[in-house]
């Protein structure tokens, strides 16, 4: 066998390899995620708008959130309350094969509120430095797919009202339940709490009308 041979017959192995996404099985992940398309829609794509998007969504946040809606620890609003109650029974290797599965859906179907969504993309892009406001794209990325790595999460295509409710939940240091505890002093939670405090509401409407209209 040639070295040219040789290189090609091994990329074809690793690629005939199952994509292992955070350790979890997408096909695993599509029999398990009946129950959670109830209310996240087909292939994660959800209608009602209080209900995220997970489609397109890194399978490593996804599990980190799992972990602790499972573990109690985000929040106490009626929403939190009712994912808590789906996050309770699911194991390990069950929150990692979701997380494969979302991972490799694809976000589709909303539109940008066009009387916003050019100040949130200056917001997004930009940033305001006379308010000390990072640009949000620093770590959600150009076209808002996040940072698999960092565990930034997408927010591309996610329903505004979902966005707006985080945001100011974030703003209150209320998306977490226990404020002195583990899931409230990760530094990722630190770190969005810092920037939605700087935030107006208009600022939140503008940017979270933009991230909707993202691809
Ligand atoms: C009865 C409706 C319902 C079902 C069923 C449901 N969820 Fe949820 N899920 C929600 C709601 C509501 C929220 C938003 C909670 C909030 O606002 O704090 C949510 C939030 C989430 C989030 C956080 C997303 C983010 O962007 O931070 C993840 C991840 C998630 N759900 C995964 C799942 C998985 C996986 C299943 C199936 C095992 C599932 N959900 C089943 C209603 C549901
Ligand atoms: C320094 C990095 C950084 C910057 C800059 C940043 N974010 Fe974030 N963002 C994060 C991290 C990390 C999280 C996850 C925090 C956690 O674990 O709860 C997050 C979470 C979010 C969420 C919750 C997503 C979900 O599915 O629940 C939204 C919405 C969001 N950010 C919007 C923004 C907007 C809008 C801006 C700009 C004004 C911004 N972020 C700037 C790092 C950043």
């Amino acid at each position: 066998m040639t070295r040219t041979t040789f290189a090609l017959a091994a990329l074809a192995l690793v690629a005939a390899l199952p994509v292992a996404h955070a350790d979890g099985s997408a096909e695993a992940g599509a029999s398990k995620a009946g129950v959670c398309i109830a209310c996240h829609g087909p292939n994660g794509n959800s209608s009602n708008p209080e209900w995220p998007n997970l489609a397109g969504q890194n399978a490593a946040y996804i599990a980190t959130q799992l972990k602790q809606f499972r573990a109690g620890e985000r929040g106490v609003t009626p929403n939190a309350m009712v994912m808590t109650a789906q996050a309770a029974a699911l194991s390990d290797e069950d929150i990692a094969d979701l997380g494969a599965y979302f991972a490799t859906q694809t976000p589709s179907g909303l539109e940008a509120d066009p009387s916003y969504w050019k100040a949130g993309e200056t917001l997004y892009r930009g940033g305001d430095k006379t308010r000390s406001i990072p640009a949000c794209m620093a770590c959600h990325g150009p076209v808002g797919r996040g940072n698999p790595a960092a565990g930034y999460p997408a927010v591309r295509a996610q329903h505004s009202v979902y966005t707006v409710e985080q945001l100011n939940a974030y703003a209150n240091a209320t998306r977490y339940d226990d404020v002195a505890g583990a899931a409230h002093d990760t530094k990722n939670a630190h770190m969005m709490e810092t920037i939605a405090k700087q935030l107006t509401a208009e600022d939140i409407r503008n940017v979270a009308s933009y991230i909707q209209g993202m691809r």
